[in-house]
């Protein structure tokens, strides 16, 4: 047995040591892949000018005054003479051999900041780790360390989710939620934009979509099926100019919108548009046991939450239907992928359907699920003409993969362990480490879905399965969050339930698991918890307690 003297030695001596360390720890997030923090200061103040030696390099000058402006009042000049004055922040271009872009060398000394990017995205995440340097409350002159850094992003996709057809968020904050996967260094917003308690996109050949599929009549009170009804009309959506409009300001952020139209299930709201695209067009929805709002008229958009019988019938019409709708979805966004959902389609409404069974004898389909894989794939066929690609959830595998897909795995990791073996490219978004719809409290706080996800378990996630082999650990692209909004209504509880897991995920995407340590987060994360005051989100304070 130790001694209580010698415990009480040695738990000092491990203070000490876990101190000094943490003195000489940048407080970025995610860890930089090499930092070292230096004697000295520098400080940004008013007269401080930004100097830029490369083309591209002012949006990230541009995003940085915006955020001195907002938080600290002032702007800095932007130049671009080749004269480097003293008490200047200079921002260019430098080749670094790193496979995925967004690669940058930063230095502070007591004259500068010098930010070189391996290109545009690369310069932008410099500023992002300058913007953490930045003392966490307001003042007009800002000193921050002189430091050392060497960094680059581990995967390529870096992504977060949004439901917004559950709970609708206005465009202002959808731009809100933008810059928080900005100043995480990721890369991706997956802008889930139909489901069946409301269509959310502006189709102009299908103006149904929005004046009818866009509303719901009321919506349940409680937990699923709902103890109660709120009687309350709820609407919402984005016209095709305001869509235009998020895709820039993504892009100025380095971020790809990937949009995802939900098929063949989840289409309450579509079908309640335009009834012909269900295989039984004369059937009232179903409201049995569901609290309800209103009269039942033919088809209607869902009051609850869940998973519905009433699905895309495999019709010519449903296929010319979702070509239109898709070749207006790849107008408005130019992002190589397109997310065509495909997950929890029941299969009911294709067992009892004289028109789907016809056409599995006509096809030579063996069974429903093959079914749900030739919906897929014609699907993939006609994206892939236009030259884009699809994203699909791990149902996609059932039945048959279309040739080209990705897989999004969310049911556990097991279908994208199988796809990446079947040599396609996989997004990792399992439910038990990247669902921030889950709780952060054993003991509900609020109503929530799903389990129990705290901090320290989204921190401890590899997107990469030991299981696969190295070869195959490169189809992993990378991992995302998913925010479904069931019972995620406003802005206040989106950003709870968002923050600070988003921190310990932007660490998953972005550091080297040889960087990551969970106690040197905890105690860089005392900084990020200041800024969230600074930037006045809401957070949920429980991840910095080690255990409940
Ligand atoms: C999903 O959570 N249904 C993809």
């Amino acid at each position: 047995m130790m001694s209580k003297k010698i415990f009480v030695f040695f738990v000092s001596v491990l203070m000490i040591c876990t101190s000094v360390q943490s003195q000489n720890v940048l407080n970025i997030i995610p860890a930089p892949a090499k930092a070292e923090k230096l004697p000295g200061e520098f400080t940004i103040s008013p007269d401080t000018k930004i100097m830029l030696t490369g083309s591209g390099t002012e949006n990230s000058a541009h995003f940085f005054n915006e955020y001195l402006q907002k938080y600290y009042g002032f702007t800095l000049q932007v130049s671009t003479s080749n004269e480097i004055p003293k008490n200047v922040i200079v921002l260019g271009f430098e080749k670094m051999e790193n496979k995925i872009p967004g690669a940058y060398n930063m230095h502070v000394n007591q004259d500068e900041v010098y930010i070189g990017g391996d290109n545009e995205a690369g310069v932008f995440y410099g500023i992002q780790s300058l913007i953490q340097l930045l003392p966490a409350t307001k003042s007009s002159s800002l000193k921050i360390t002189q430091c050392q850094i060497i960094d680059s992003p581990r995967f390529a996709y870096r992504g977060l989710h949004l439901d917004c057809s559950r709970h609708f968020f206005s465009v202002d904050y959808v731009k809100k939620y933008i810059d928080f996967i900005a100043m995480s260094k990721m890369n991706t917003f997956h802008w889930h934009l139909t489901d069946d308690q409301g269509w959310r996109i502006e189709i102009k050949k299908y103006p149904l979509l929005t004046q009818k599929g866009s509303c719901r009549n009321g919506t349940i009170i409680g937990n699923y099926p709902g103890k109660g009804n709120d009687q309350q009309e709820y609407c919402g959506y984005y016209t095709q100019d305001q869509i235009r409009d998020i895709v820039k300001y993504a892009a100025d952020r380095y971020i790809t919108i990937i949009p995802e139209i939900e098929m063949p299930g989840h289409a309450s709201a579509a079908i309640a548009a335009y009834p012909l695209l269900s295989c039984f067009p004369n059937e009232a929805t179903q409201t049995d046991k569901i609290p309800w709002a209103g009269k039942v008229h033919g088809k209607e958009v869902q009051q609850t939450w869940g998973v519905f019988d009433d699905v895309f019938c495999p019709s010519d019409y449903t296929f010319h239907f979702l070509e239109d709708v898709l070749d207006e979805v790849m107008a408005l966004f130019p992002s190589t992928y397109i997310h065509i959902g495909g997950d929890e389609c029941p299969k009911e409404n294709w067992k009892r359907s004289e028109f789907c069974q016809n056409l599995m004898k006509e096809k030579g389909i063996k069974n429903e699920e093959g079914l749900q894989s030739y919906f897929i794939h014609t699907i993939e066929q006609y994206l892939n003409k236009k030259g884009r690609q699809i994203i699909g959830w791990d149902e996609i595998l059932e039945g048959g993969l279309a040739p080209n897909a990705t897989v999004m795995s969310w049911r556990g990791e097991e279908g994208g362990i199988a796809a990446a073996k079947m040599k396609h490219d996989v997004i990792m978004t399992p439910g038990d480490y990247c669902y921030f719809d889950h709780s952060q409290s054993k003991h509900n706080d609020s109503i929530t879905i799903g389990g129990y996800l705290p901090l320290e378990t989204v921190y401890k996630y590899d997107p990469q399965p030991s299981s696969l082999t190295s070869d195959e650990k490169k189809y992993i692209l990378g991992a995302q969050a998913n925010v479904w909004t069931e019972y995620i209504g406003n802005e206040t509880k989106l950003e709870y339930m968002l923050f600070p897991r988003l921190a310990a995920l932007s660490e998953v995407l972005w550091t080297n698991t040889t960087n990551k340590d969970w106690n040197n987060f905890l105690s860089r994360m005392q900084d990020q918890y200041q800024r969230y005051h600074l930037w006045n989100v809401h957070y949920n304070a429980n991840g910095i307690r080690k255990s409940e």
